[in-house]
């Protein structure tokens, strides 16, 4: 039987595992908002309409950061149509969905709807059909103290604080066709310089993200990102990037090596605004906020769109998610944990319905996809620093990647607790032996270890009938001796190890 070998030391540090990269995304879309998060007249939702069963899952799933209100909805978006009395707000055309949008949810919903979640909020400007004013105009009602029209008008609708929202995007995957006001990279870089530079005059604490690329086989990748960053990088805090893993195909060996594409693309993006950094003489290393991440059944889309004409919230992409993808997304988060010191913000999209880890019905129960479940363990054990692992594994070889390793890893230490927790992703149809080497920590004991193992039944899905089909389950606990011990990773699995100091 084939084994692999792991070397973790606490000396070989990446960086601290920034809770921004449990970040998620809800965007006007589908019923993410409507039926998803809010769900007026629910048996569950509270005076303002916000679903407490979503509520709860959305903390129990441990996100940090929560980007708003698109997408590709926002570039189509007028954000002023969302706030103040509900009953005066317009129906719109929603182009990015074909959908009718009745704005009875807007910002200062999304603001309640954040504070209630205990996230932080991430909003989008609209760079497609709007420009720098509406930019400004969005700020000054958000974060401005008051005694300005905007700001006094946030106060008249009942929010006398100013939001102080840190982290903003400018605009949405400018580089798509698809997208309403699509730009050269020429354009977008200028306007998003301008758009950047102005709103720090308001607001000097904010963090920008310029757009980077919609995804890595954009015939425009790395070139965009350069000509965007040599127009913006003395204004912006990030660049961003975007990526889904679409397993229709039914190819079960490159699905799984998903986060070996998602690793090279954060390594060319990195480069590629390293580059930018050396031409203009820049000390300051840029990082990427990676804003849309997930996998995504993306060939049903055009269907979901082709199934009808303008109607208010339909049910879009609402992918019903596997046990082999659950070990993907695991996979997905330990490659982000990997790359802590270049990746400082990322968000899995979307949180509700909308390849979403939470799922509901309007008017029934919410319930946890198997996607849920390695994003929560990750959210609540990767506290501390990243560190390096060194492992030695077998290979196999796939159709989209090539030659790659079947073992994934990424291990966190928190250094105020001592605890040292491991993740691993067991790319193999068979049960694989690691033996752990936990160098400079020799007097660990084992604490626990969870496995989502897809080998034996890879397309269980949790739906509303059996909601629990993929959860994660206990294994035998590692017992460490001298700091050496040896755990079997199921076939096709995504594992959490925590060790934890030995009490004399
Ligand atoms: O998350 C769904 C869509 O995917 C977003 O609106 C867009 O930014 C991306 O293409």
């Amino acid at each position: 039987m084939r084994s692999a070998q792991l070397t973790i030391d606490p000396a070989f540090s990446i960086g601290p595992a920034d809770r921004r990269l449990f970040g998620s995304f809800v965007e006007h879309m589908g019923r993410c908002v409507y039926g998803g998060i809010y769900e007026p007249g629910h048996p569950n939702a509270d005076s303002r309409g916000l679903r407490r069963d979503v509520l709860e899952l959305t903390r129990e799933l441990g996100v940090s950061v929560v980007r708003y209100p698109g997408g590709n909805f926002v570039s189509g978006y007028r954000w002023e149509d969302g706030v103040g009395p509900v009953g005066d707000r317009p129906r719109r055309l929603d182009l990015a969905w074909k959908t009718i949008e009745t704005n009875a949810f807007g910002l200062d919903e999304f603001m309640t709807w954040a504070a209630e979640a205990g996230v932080e909020p991430m909003m989008a400007v609209n760079l497609g059909t709007r420009g720098v004013q509406e930019a400004l105009d969005l700020l000054e009602y958000a974060n401005h103290p008051g005694g300005t029209a905007l700001s006094d008008l946030r106060r008249k609708h009942g929010a006398e604080d100013p939001y102080g929202v840190r982290l903003w995007c400018l605009g949405n995957e400018m580089d798509g066709p698809w997208q309403v006001g699509h730009k050269t990279a020429d354009e977008y870089g200028r306007l998003a310089a301008e758009a950047a530079r102005a709103m720090k005059m308001i607001d000097p604490s904010i963090s920008l993200v310029a757009c980077g690329s919609s995804n890595r086989r954009m015939p425009t990748f790395a070139a965009w990102e350069a000509t965007v960053l040599e127009h913006t990088y003395e204004h912006v805090d990030y660049i961003s990037a975007h990526t889904y893993y679409d397993p229709s195909d039914g190819d079960q060996a490159s699905i799984l090596a998903s986060a070996v594409d998602m690793d090279n693309f954060i390594t060319e993006v990195v480069a590629t605004a390293d580059h930018v950094a050396a031409r203009q003489r820049h000390k300051r290393k840029l990082k990427i906020s990676f804003d849309e991440w997930n996998v995504w059944y993306e060939s049903r889309l055009q269907a979901d769109l082709d199934r009808r004409g303008w109607v208010e919230a339909p049910a879009l992409i609402e992918d019903d998610f596997t046990a082999v993808d659950a070990v993907v997304v695991g996979d997905l988060l330990i490659t982000l944990l990997r790359h802590a010191d270049r990746v400082g913000v990322a968000a899995q999209a979307q949180l509700a319905n909308v390849i979403a880890p939470i799922r509901t019905r309007n008017g029934g129960p919410a319930w946890r996809q198997s996607i849920f479940h390695p994003f929560a363990l990750t959210a609540r054990y990767a506290r501390g620093t990243v560190l390096r692992t060194e492992p030695v594994s077998p290979r196999y070889e796939t159709k989209k990647y090539g030659d790659v390793p079947v073992l994934d890893t990424v291990a966190v230490h928190d250094e105020e607790t001592g605890e040292l927790t491991v993740f691993a992703v067991n790319r193999d149809q068979t049960d694989l032996p690691l033996d752990i080497d936990l160098r400079g920590l020799p007097s660990m004991s084992g604490l626990s270890f969870q496995s989502i193992a897809a080998g034996s039944d890879p397309s269980a899905t949790n739906t509303e009938a059996e909601p629990d089909r993929v959860t994660p389950r206990e294994m035998p606990t590692p017992t460490p001796d001298g700091g050496r011990c040896t755990v079997r990773l199921p076939a096709v699995s995504w594992n959490v190890l925590r060790f934890g100091p030995t009490s004399a």
